[in-house]
């Protein structure tokens, strides 16, 4: 069979996409059964022929390859974003490693839709819904599945909410996050009126709704993945702490999740109470049938001092970097790269 793997994207996870993208191509070779054709999606949204791609992929100058890949289209032509398709004609299915904005939030899921052909992932449903961290809370909620207190802000009450009105409702450490954003940005911490009212301004930067949510006292983050269709399966449970953070001090933020992750200490499998990990594991599967997912997802999950677990969110396009956990997460489960990356592909043709 032959997979067309997409990487990059206009979003800020571009280069975690990219990270991610290398080791699904060497799983996918690993498993000597596909040919496997790349197609880098270039920052300007410019879909790049597939040898320049490649190049792309295993970190040539991107930008000398795309402004060259440029000059040999036409740009008046409607379909130029996508015209470097047209160089693998034989697609069997699509596997779209594109985090963030379009890649994660169901819009190039319309498009392998439009063109026909199964995919790799969730369908665009499942991930509109989990890319808005509003409508995941408010599905979660509705379906009974344990997730921290929030609020909800659009862009037309950004002055009216108050700090008071917040620490009422939520207590006085909040997180303040863009609804429709991924790997960390567009979120902040904050426990006091200045550092709110900049916060959510940095919020509504990325997005008219912006979602504010209660700090979990002293918690633990935990991740784990979930793969599969109908009865899908889930993975070890893995934590991470960054020193400092149950002083408010540090958090898992983008900086320690792809570029340094030297001060984060990673627990796999997490110690847990065996209950405790059974419910984690409970509501993942629920969340992931609730939010209408397919073939991959991982959830992130907080435990309170007293192990109580809160659902913090699905990832439908989970990082699969060196650094990321999910990766390690199926290695401990006795899934690794090769056949992850198989069963993934085996799934979209399901
Ligand atoms: N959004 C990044 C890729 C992650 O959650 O792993
Ligand atoms: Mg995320």
């Amino acid at each position: 069979k032959h997979v067309a793997l997409l990487f990059g994207g206009n979003s800020s996870e571009h280069d975690v996409s990219k990270r991610s993208a290398q080791n699904f191509y060497q799983a996918l070779e690993a498993t000597g059964k596909y040919r496997i054709t790349v197609i880098a999606i270039a920052e300007n949204g410019y879909f790049i022929d597939p040898v320049r791609s490649k190049e792309i992929m295993f970190q040539a100058d991107e930008k000398s390859l795309v402004d060259a890949y440029m000059a040999t289209i036409d740009t008046n032509n409607t379909l130029a974003r996508v015209a470097a398709l047209n160089e693998i004609p034989d697609i069997d299915i699509f596997f779209p490693v594109v985090h963030g904005n379009l890649g994660e939030d169901g819009t190039i899921q319309g498009l392998f839709r439009l063109l026909d052909k199964p995919f790799v992932g969730a369908p665009l449903r499942g991930h509109a819904l989990s890319f808005d961290k509003v409508l995941t809370k408010e599905l979660l909620t509705y379906n009974n599945i344990r997730n921290t207190k929030y609020l909800v802000v659009h862009a037309d009450q950004a002055d009216e909410i108050t700090w008071a009105q917040v620490v009422s409702e939520l207590g006085n450490q909040v997180f303040v996050k863009a609804a429709n954003q991924g790997s960390s940005v567009g979120i902040s911490r904050a426990d006091n009126e200045v550092d709110f009212k900049a916060a959510l301004a940095d919020s509504f930067q990325y997005d008219h709704k912006v979602l504010i949510e209660e700090a979990v006292c002293g918690p633990r983050e935990l991740e784990v993945g979930v793969i599969g269709n109908q009865n899908p399966i889930v993975s070890e449970i893995g934590a991470h702490h960054v020193p400092g953070q149950e002083n408010g001090d540090g958090w898992y933020d983008y900086q320690s999740k792809f570029v340094d992750n030297s001060a984060v200490q990673f627990e796999i499998p997490a110690r847990l109470p065996a209950a405790v990990t059974e419910e984690i594991k409970s509501m993942a599967l629920s969340a992931y049938k609730v939010l209408d997912l397919r073939g991959e997802a991982r959830m992130d999950f907080l435990i309170d001092e007293n192990d109580v677990p809160y659902l913090g969110e699905p990832n439908t396009l989970p990082g699969f970097t060196n650094m990321s956990l999910f990766k390690r997460l199926w290695d401990y489960s006795d899934i690794d790269n090769a056949k992850l990356a198989d069963l993934l592909v085996q799934y979209g043709f399901e």
